[in-house]
């Protein structure tokens, strides 16, 4: 399973990278608004700090001719770059058009099986169901991932699930259990992982018990 970081921010980003198990970067208008920097400056350094693994960055036009204007673009910025686009009409004859030219492209705002569907028929090399924002209304994200890889599976799809809009650990577990390719996960999340009291009380006691132990070498 592939981990994504879903930020736009930085030092996050270099954070996440010297764990040595980032995979990619995702990012959406929100998170780059979030930094109060321009957005090209944001982009490049980002491109500067992973310039061999995917990077999505999201068109903001929401007709056909915008997207492919503003995707093409993007495209240049880097060949890793994923063309984000939203899950509308224009959207998938947009994703239609990139994949066509070797441009990956990530569908984003999904949540529901018939998009994700639409979306793999389209050509999509990676998929974003919001897990989190459908808990947020009372509806099971994780359901929505159980049948996006099922549908995968039954057809031999070759878009990627990238399950999106993570709030907590439980979501990352689960991603990994159903079988989802990628979770994109905010850092908060990352560094929560590999948080759990029982480790710390253990290493409080091994180190304790250490101080016991006649002629250490170490
Ligand atoms: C996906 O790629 C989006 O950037 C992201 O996961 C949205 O998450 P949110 O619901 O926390 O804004």
């Amino acid at each position: 399973m592939k981990f994504f970081i879903d930020t736009a921010d930085i030092n996050e980003i270099r954070a996440a990278n010297e764990l040595k198990i980032l995979d990619g970067v995702t990012t959406n208008p929100t998170l780059i608004a979030k930094t109060g920097r321009p957005f090209m400056e944001v982009v490049k350094e980002i491109l500067e700090e992973i310039p061999d693994k995917p990077v999505s960055l999201e068109v903001a036009s929401t007709d056909y001719e915008g997207m492919i204007k503003e995707g093409e673009m993007l495209a240049q910025l880097g060949k890793n770059v994923v063309i984000k686009i939203p899950v509308t009409i224009d959207g998938l004859k947009a994703v239609k058009y990139f994949e066509y030219k070797g441009i990956k492209t990530n569908v984003t705002l999904v949540f529901s099986p018939a998009q994700a569907l639409l979306a793999m028929k389209a050509g999509a090399s990676y998929i974003s169901p919001f897990v989190g924002r459908l808990d947020d209304i009372s509806h099971t994200g994780m359901e929505l991932i159980s049948q996006i890889r099922t549908i995968i599976d039954n057809y031999g799809f070759n878009s990627q699930i990238i399950v999106a809009s993570i709030r907590n650990p439980m979501h990352v577990i689960e991603s990994a259990l159903i079988g989802a390719d990628i979770a994109t996960i905010p850092y908060k999340v990352i560094s929560q992982l590999i948080k759990h009291p029982l480790t710390d009380i253990g290493l409080e006691r091994f180190l304790k018990d250490w101080e016991s132990v006649p002629d250490k070498p170490f």
